[in-house]
């Protein structure tokens, strides 16, 4: 096992129990595919992305007693793949290991009371860069970021927001992809991310809320480099109507207020309804517990 903690990988997926007793996986050919490109990345092998999703899926249908069936609530799936190797080298690896842990878990805003969060913007702490590996979901890319996040928590702040380059570019928050639903500078109400270049996780809810509002078509739709520079101008200008981290463990969430260069700056994200982040809140929730027929979901 002497070099298991060289190679490590993880996804993280949910299963959905619906008022119909019914338990669905969301999307999870998207977090296969993600999980085969960082098991290519760390040279360990590759996998039929088909057969490992029928495992999972025969598991949970194994274990479907253990989906809570409340709103909100869940069984979070979390495949893993580490190389265990009996070696001390670092070299191309000819063992590894692949599981699944199931856990049940609650609702993460019980009762649906949207909890937003703060968070510390400091450009000293860089979680993924060009030419890295931020774009694969690697265990090495988590390990670093708990003590920026006590950080943050020291200075009261419950996230970090991981900025990026001398513009200060907004790229993701905490474990979350962010977004900004806000007036552009062109005076065009737009719903805006950052593009998958190379240091942004690409989320699954993150690609489920572009698709969701590229389908609405009601608002602008964009994959663009965001700077601090132009966020705090927006601010200012009173344009900034809300923003949201998207991930597996909490669907959408608010932010409220940002750290940053020893100021805080007050997002007026929940003042704005938020009517946004509640209409994602509301669609993912009739796809995901059944109430809407919809092809992301996997029956088990
Ligand atoms: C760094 C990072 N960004 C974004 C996400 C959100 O991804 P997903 O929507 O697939 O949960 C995650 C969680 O996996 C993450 O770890």
């Amino acid at each position: 096992m002497a070099t298991a903690a060289l190679r490590q990988l993880f996804e993280g997926m949910k299963a959905f129990k619906g008022g119909d007793q019914r338990v669905r996986l969301f999307r999870p050919w998207l977090n296969m595919e993600r999980m085969l490109r960082s098991a290519l990345r760390l040279c360990l092998p590759s996998f039929d992305k088909i057969e490992l999703l029928e495992c999972i899926r025969r598991l949970v249908e194994v274990d479907q007693d253990w989906v809570p069936g409340s709103m909100g609530t869940s069984l979070y799936v979390r495949p893993v793949l580490i190389g265990n190797e009996p070696s001390l080298g670092v070299g191309h690896p000819t063992r590894a290991l692949l599981f699944v842990i199931l856990s049940p878990v609650g609702a993460y805003f019980p009762g649906d009371a949207l909890k937003p969060v703060s968070l510390l913007a400091d450009p000293s702490f860089i979680r993924a860069w060009v030419g890295g590996v931020g774009n694969y979901k690697l265990g090495g890319n988590y390990g670093p970021t708990v003590l920026v996040q006590q950080e943050a928590q020291k200075k009261g702040c419950e996230q970090v927001l991981w900025l990026y380059g001398p513009d200060h570019e907004l790229t993701e928050v905490g474990t979350m992809n962010i977004f900004v639903f806000w007036t552009y500078e062109d005076g065009v109400l737009e719903l805006v991310t950052p593009p998958l270049d190379g240091i942004i996780l690409p989320g699954i809810v993150r690609q489920s809320l572009l698709d969701l509002a590229r389908t609405w078509g009601e608002f602008r739709v964009v994959e663009r480099k965001i700077t601090m520079k132009e966020f705090l101008r927006a601010l200012k200008d009173g344009r900034v109507r809300e923003v949201f981290g998207s991930g597996t463990a909490c669907q959408v969430c608010p932010v409220h207020q940002i750290l940053y260069q020893g100021k805080h700056f007050h997002i007026p994200t929940m003042e704005n309804g938020p009517q946004l982040i509640l209409r994602f809140h509301k669609e993912l929730k009739a796809i995901q517990y059944g109430s809407k027929a919809h092809e992301w979901m996997l029956p088990v």
